[in-house]
């Protein structure tokens, strides 16, 4: 199939470009508007506890597979294990980065129309109500989200390595210090009791509701980008004597403070203005012009910066979603790279186009959620799992136990055995009560 397979520059290459996929619009827009809606603190722990015991074991087997495949999302299963049916991981994968993508783009166009804004003067006033007005026009929206697109689909079409690699390496930091300097301002408006109570004080009774679970642990795999042969993908790309356990902690560590530094960024800003957490997917882009509009004449120039910096982020992440899609058609159809990337970024643009009417402009909902919110939630909440549970199914019980622990880069002992059973048991439970309430729950 892929006759000459690249492999990345260096540990930090591959480091960084998982770290560009990860750290994007679910850290930022989608965090917070996840814990707002799902009671706080609640939704934090068990976030939490997701990302160490779920996402990290779902990240070491995902680069296993990829690394041990040295193909594409389906491909590397069919290699792996001929004749079996086990690949239907990677296709769900294909199938979630494609959906993905076409809301992704809504917001990546809503965060350029944002640095538009900033650039000609900021926004004053009523926040919200801006925002409203903005998101429920038909036209304006889709067209900010088809640049958005267009610039995801030429990055694509130039070949990921320069671009993205190089890039990240330093919007990475800026962004850091962007969100780690609003941040400290905000702590500084007068909401942060309030913040930290709603953040930090755990509210017992929302434990007993199977939605805080569902969504809690579909941001996980959201912000991990895991469940989509992503991480496989670029798992493919590593040598095999590859370091994978340093690296998996890495990255989770960074995604991980990126989303609760933004927490605290948003958070206490919104108790200081007096606005509702549980606002839904405007969220960030309401409280934070909010923060900008008082910092006064400098304000204008943080906003810029800052949503400068999030449409990059939101990019990195576009273009890994867009890459998934491609490299698995490349394989499969007789088009030049140029004609699948040119397709399949308008295919994905169309298809992105009932959720932005679903803004407001139109009224389209599914099971109670507008068309956006329902491919959000469908592709989090029971895509992403559903493909993870079934490659973790495929390595913890097919594979030997020396092929898990070379190809993960375990040892055994202590730390390889936990993997273990975590792997064989807790992580394939989890998923699947989670899995099997949330749909209950969705449907009844
Ligand atoms: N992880 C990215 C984010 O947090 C989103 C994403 C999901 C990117 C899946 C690629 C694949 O924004
Ligand atoms: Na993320």
């Amino acid at each position: 199939m892929s006759a000459k397979r690249e492999q990345w520059g260096s540990r930090w290459g591959f480091i960084l470009a998982t770290m560009g996929s990860a750290v994007g619009l679910g850290n930022i827009w989608r965090f917070s508007y996840a814990m707002g809606s799902n009671g706080g603190s609640a939704f934090l722990i068990i976030y939490l506890l997701s990302v160490i015991l779920l996402g990290f074991p779902i990240m070491l087997i995902e680069f296993s597979i990829g690394k041990r495949g040295q193909d594409d999302a389906v491909q590397s299963f069919k290699k792996i294990a001929p004749k079996t049916s086990w690949y239907i991981a990677g296709g769900l994968g294909v199938l979630a980065a494609f959906l993905i993508l076409s809301f992704y783009g809504i917001i990546g166009g809503w965060s350029l129309r944002y640095t538009y804004e900033y650039i000609s003067g900021g926004i004053g006033g009523d926040s919200s109500a801006f925002f409203q007005n903005f998101i429920g026009q038909s036209v304006s929206p889709i067209l900010w989200s088809f640049l958005f697109m267009a610039i995801t689909v030429a990055i694509v079409l130039m070949g990921v390595k320069k671009g993205i690699e190089s890039s990240s390496k330093w919007m990475m930091p800026i962004l850091s210090l962007l969100v780690i300097g609003l941040a400290a301002y905000s702590l500084t408006l007068g909401g942060t009791a309030e913040a930290f109570a709603f953040m930090f004080q755990p509210e017992w009774s929302a434990f007993t509701d199977p939605e805080v679970y569902l969504a809690a642990m579909g941001q996980a795999f959201f912000t991990l980008s895991l469940g989509m042969g992503i991480m496989l993908t670029y798992g493919s790309y590593l040598k095999p004597d590859e370091r994978l356990t340093s690296s998996a902690a890495v990255i989770i560590l960074l995604d991980t403070s990126f989303a609760l530094i933004s927490g605290l960024m948003i958070f206490p800003a919104l108790f200081a203005f007096g606005l509702d957490p549980t606002e839904g997917a405007g969220l960030v882009f309401i409280v934070l012009p909010g923060i900008f509009d008082a910092l006064g004449g400098i304000g204008i120039f943080v906003g810029l910066l800052f949503f400068v910096l999030l449409t990059l982020a939101a990019l990195s992440s576009s273009i890994s979603l867009l890459e998934v899609s491609v490299s698995f058609l490349m394989d499969r159809v007789k088009m030049t790279r140029k004609g699948i990337t040119l397709l399949l970024g308008s295919i994905i643009f169309l298809l992105g186009i009932p959720s932005s009417l679903s803004q407001g402009a139109m009224d389209i909902t599914i099971l109670g959620s507008s068309f956006l919110d329902f491919m959000d939630l469908f592709t989090a909440n029971v895509l992403l799992p559903s493909s993870a549970l079934i490659s973790v199914l495929f390595v913890a019980w097919t594979w030997k136990k020396q092929d898990i622990y070379t190809h993960t880069d375990l040892k055994q002992g202590a730390v390889g055995t936990a993997f273990l059973m975590l792997a064989r048991f807790f992580v394939p439970v989890a998923i699947a009560l989670v899995l099997v309430f949330g749909i209950f729950n969705w449907l009844f």
